[in-house]
């Protein structure tokens, strides 16, 4: 196969999502819609990436660059049209001999073999290929003209098209792959001469048949092609993300016991013999080890939770949660940035942040880790073997030695020696009859005021 190279249009700003946000930033199962487009892809190892961004969308290039690191940006000021986008990523792609492959930011659910099947159609006899799919409902979009051998010969954009060419319901995705060798001297032909005064990429098909090159059709459901414009269509990718990853977790061996209930990540991990309950929440960056079982109502973000570890129910790992194998977090127990090491158990009513447990420590229910004091987080660092009694404050930073108890209801300002006891507590006053007789001056009280 050839070499290839991506040119992704994201210069949309998104006004029917009403958001102050770029378009293609929005997220679905935790990732931006241009983060989905550009994971797919990588499946054809494009040797360069161009995102085509608008003006003032800074944070359009940081996404891009999470995904691929080295990716070339061009700003399209004016929104002339596709062809006029694809335009603008010219000057990066100069040099590049080989295929180009042309995707919308705002496409999310297009899939890494149907990237690779389109760029494998082209070839030195069909040097240019584009993506159709049966529409259900073809209105808006640009409908696949074929002549009578099946060849595609061009594509009309709805506004344009006759009332036969409307009835056509093979519509174009968007999705271009095409040799560089055809592609700028083509795109320099294209004009404006139509319903909308743009530059249409989709032009292209019929300058090249024109040309003398025949144009390939790849085809791909509609699911997998449906663009997101508002935010309906948004939840809608939502779901069908959700669908797909809930299945895939299922066939890795996760029972989901209602997987309707549980919500993935693009990037979550899960390894087998895991069970999730209802009600599960897990934001980006989760890896999960095998045999874990995750009960229900817990919210799980930027965490890995090791070998026969149990979480929840109502447990809260917020990033930087490290759960060591067989280790316990129990009902609502908030960890962030701290790493719990093998057995160890915080089962109550916690919030451990900033912190290292040592394995097979245990932690009574109601510790906190008081980790910062309005200006700086300092860390706690708890040994093993340890047995934190409820109710204990751990004011940061602050170490506990190896082996060693701390009292209930203790606030602990100083380290702590291995094997030693810490306590912070008052003298216990018990004043026998006490109540009793209080009571009675209550009562009494109260009936002489009737
Ligand atoms: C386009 C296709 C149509 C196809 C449909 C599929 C053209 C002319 N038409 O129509 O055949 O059926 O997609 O969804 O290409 N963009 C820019 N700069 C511009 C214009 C657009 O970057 O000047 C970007 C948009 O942000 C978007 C993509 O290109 O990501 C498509 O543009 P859009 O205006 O949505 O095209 P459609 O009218 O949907
Ligand atoms: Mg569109």
């Amino acid at each position: 196969m050839n070499e290839s190279a991506l040119i992704v249009l994201a210069a949309g700003k998104g006004t029917r999502m009403k958001s102050a946000l770029p378009k293609v930033m929005n997220r679905a199962a935790g990732r931006s819609l241009l983060g989905h487009v550009l994971t797919a892809s990588a499946r054809v190892a494009p040797v360069k990436a161009v995102v085509v961004t608008g003006p003032g969308m800074a944070e359009v290039e940081g996404e891009a660059r999470r995904f691929v690191p080295a990716a070339q940006f061009a700003v399209q000021t004016e929104r002339n049209g596709t062809a006029h986008a694809v335009l603008m990523a010219r000057p990066a792609l100069e040099s590049f001999k080989g295929t180009i492959i042309i995707l919308y930011g705002d496409v999310p659910l297009i899939r890494p073999e149907t990237i690779a099947a389109i760029a494998e159609a082209v070839t030195p006899a069909t040097p240019m290929a584009i993506l159709g799919f049966r529409a259900a409902d073809p209105k808006g979009y640009g409908r696949l003209i074929q002549n009578g051998t099946g060849q595609v010969i061009a594509i009309r954009e709805g506004l344009d098209a006759n009332l036969v060419e409307r009835t056509i319901s093979i519509c174009n995705s968007g999705v271009i792959a095409v040799s560089s060798a055809i592609l700028w001297p083509l795109l320099a032909k294209v004009g404006n001469d139509n319903a909308k005064g743009e530059y249409y990429l989709t032009d292209l098909v019929e300058l090249a048949v024109w040309a003398g090159h025949p144009v390939a059709l790849t085809e791909c459901p509609e699911s997998e092609v449906m663009g997101v414009n508002n935010r309906a269509q948004l939840a809608e990718v939502e779901r069908l993300l959700q669908q797909d990853y809930r299945k895939s977790a299922m066939d890795g061996g996760a029972t989901l016991i209602a997987p309707e209930t549980v919500f993935f990540s693009a990037d979550t991990k899960i390894g087998s013999d895991v069970v999730i309950e209802p009600h599960v929440y897990f934001g980006p960056g989760v890896e999960i080890g095998y045999n874990v079982n995750i009960l229900a109502f817990s919210h799980i973000e930027g965490a890995r939770i090791g070998d026969g570890a149990r979480i929840g129910p109502f447990a809260r790992l917020r990033p930087g949660a490290n759960i060591g194998v067989d280790a316990h977090i129990g009902n609502f127990v908030e960890i962030k940035n701290a790493k719990i090491e093998p057995g160890a158990k915080a089962n109550h009513l916690s919030y451990i942040g900033d912190a290292r447990i040592c394995a097979k420590s245990n932690i009574g229910d109601g510790t906190i880790t008081c980790n910062y004091h309005g200006f700086e987080k300092h860390l706690t660092d708890i040994g093993a073997d340890v047995f934190v009694g409820s109710n204990t404050a751990l004011v940061a930073p602050v170490k506990v030695g190896d082996g060693a108890n701390i009292g209930a209801g203790s606030v602990i300002t100083k380290d702590v020696p291995p094997h030693s006891l810490a306590l912070t507590r008052g003298p216990l006053d018990v004043r026998e009859g006490w109540a009793a007789k209080y009571r009675e001056i209550k009562k009494a009280r109260k009936k002489s005021k009737v």
